[in-house]
C-alpha cells in the first residue's frame, strides 16, 4: 500500500468558480450540475456505503488481475474499496474535478482529470471492466449515449459494463417532491440505459430497478436515503434556480416542505443498476 496519490491531468484545464458558498465547474464543455467541493465528498461517501460494490460476474478475473475504468469516480470511493479488495487488480479513476482521495490510497490505483464527454483517453480494448454510477447530472442523453460507445470501444472483448444510476422520479410524491423533480436535467436516463447498451451492441444486459424509500417511514434505507437528500437537493440548488424560472427563497422553501412530505406522504425514488458485457 501507498500513502501518495498518483493523480495525472488530461491536456483539458477545467476552470471553477464559487457561486452561493458551493465550488461548481465553469466550463461550456461540462454540463454536470452538482458542486465539487468538500461537503459533496461527504455526500458521495454516504451514498457510496449504500450500494453493493458491483453485480457483474466478474470476480475470478478481478482476483487474477485485469485493469478497470472508474468513469465520473469523484473522490474515488468505489475506486478505493474494490483496489484494496483486489490488489492484483490495476484501477484507474477518472473524473472532471479534482476531488480524489489522497491519502492512503494503495498503489494499483491512479486517478486522471478529464473531461469524459469529450470521449476516453484511453487506447481500444484497454480494459476488462468499465464502470460509471451516478453520471446523469453530468451526461445529457446524447452524451450519455456517446459515453456508452466510448466503454465499448475502450473495452476488450468479453469485458463487463457496469451502470448504477438515479431516476429522478418521486413515488407518491407531493407538491414540493413533484415541483423539484421538474427542476433536474432528463430525469429518465437512467430508465434508457439499457436500451442504450442493446444500441451499443453489448450482450447479456441485465436491468435491475431499486425502488429506495425517502424517510423514516422506509427503515434504515429510508433514513439513510433522506440523509443523502438533505445534502443532495441543497447542492443543486444553484443550478435549479438558474436553470427555472423558481427563485432562491421559493427552492428553499419548496426542499423544507418536500423533508417533510417524505413521511407523510411515503415518498419514494428509483434507481437503476445495469450491467452486461461486450461480445
Ligand atoms: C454524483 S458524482 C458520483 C461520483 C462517483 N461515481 C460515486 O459514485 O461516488 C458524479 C461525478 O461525475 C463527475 N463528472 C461530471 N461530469 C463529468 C465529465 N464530463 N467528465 C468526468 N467526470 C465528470 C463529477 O465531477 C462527479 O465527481
Amino acid at each position: 500500500m501507498s500513502t501518495s496519490s498518483s493523480i495525472q491531468h488530461d491536456a483539458v484545464d477545467i476552470a471553477f468558480q464559487a457561486k452561493d458558498g458551493r465550488r461548481l465547474a465553469n466550463d461550456k464543455n461540462i454540463a454536470y450540475i452538482l458542486p465539487s467541493d468538500e461537503l459533496e465528498v461527504d455526500r458521495l461517501k454516504l451514498n457510496h456505503e449504500m450500494w453493493k460494490l458491483y453485480k457483474s460476474k466478474i470476480h475470478e478475473q478481478l482476483e487474477k488481475g485485469i485493469r478497470v475504468l472508474d468513469i465520473g469516480c469523484g473522490p474515488g470511493w468505489w475506486t478505493l474499496d474494490m483496489a484494496r479488495l483486489y490488489p492484483n487488480s490495476q484501477f484507474v479513476g477518472i473524473d472532471m474535478a479534482d476531488v480524489f482521495q489522497t491519502s492512503d490510497v494503495p498503489s494499483n490505483v491512479t486517478f486522471q482529470i478529464c473531461n469524459a464527454s469529450t470521449g476516453l483517453k484511453f487506447e481500444n480494448e484497454s480494459f476488462s471492466f468499465v464502470f460509471q454510477r451516478f453520471l446523469v447530472m453530468g451526461f445529457p442523453v446524447d452524451q450519455y449515449l456517446q459515453s456508452v460507445d466510448e466503454m465499448k470501444r475502450v473495452l476488450k472483448p468479453g469485458g463487463a459494463i457496469e451502470i448504477i444510476e438515479l431516476v429522478n422520479d418521486y413515488k407518491n410524491a407531493g407538491p414540493a417532491f413533484t415541483k423539484i423533480g421538474r427542476g433536474s436535467m432528463d430525469s429518465f436516463i437512467a430508465d434508457k440505459i439499457s436500451g442504450f447498451l442493446n444500441k451499443a451492441g453489448f450482450v447479456d444486459i441485465q436491468d435491475i430497478n431499486y425502488d429506495v424509500p425517502i424517510g423514516a417511514w422506509g427503515g434504515e434505507a429510508g433514513e439513510m436515503f433522506l440523509a443523502i437528500q438533505k445534502m443532495a437537493l441543497p447542492a443543486v440548488k444553484v443550478m435549479v434556480t438558474e436553470l427555472t424560472s423558481i427563485t432562491s427563497v421559493e427552492y428553499d422553501e419548496t426542499v423544507e416542505q418536500a423533508f417533510k412530505e417524505a413521511d407523510t406522504h411515503r415518498v419514494s425514488t428509483r434507481f437503476r443498476q445495469i450491467y452486461g458485457r461486450k461480445p
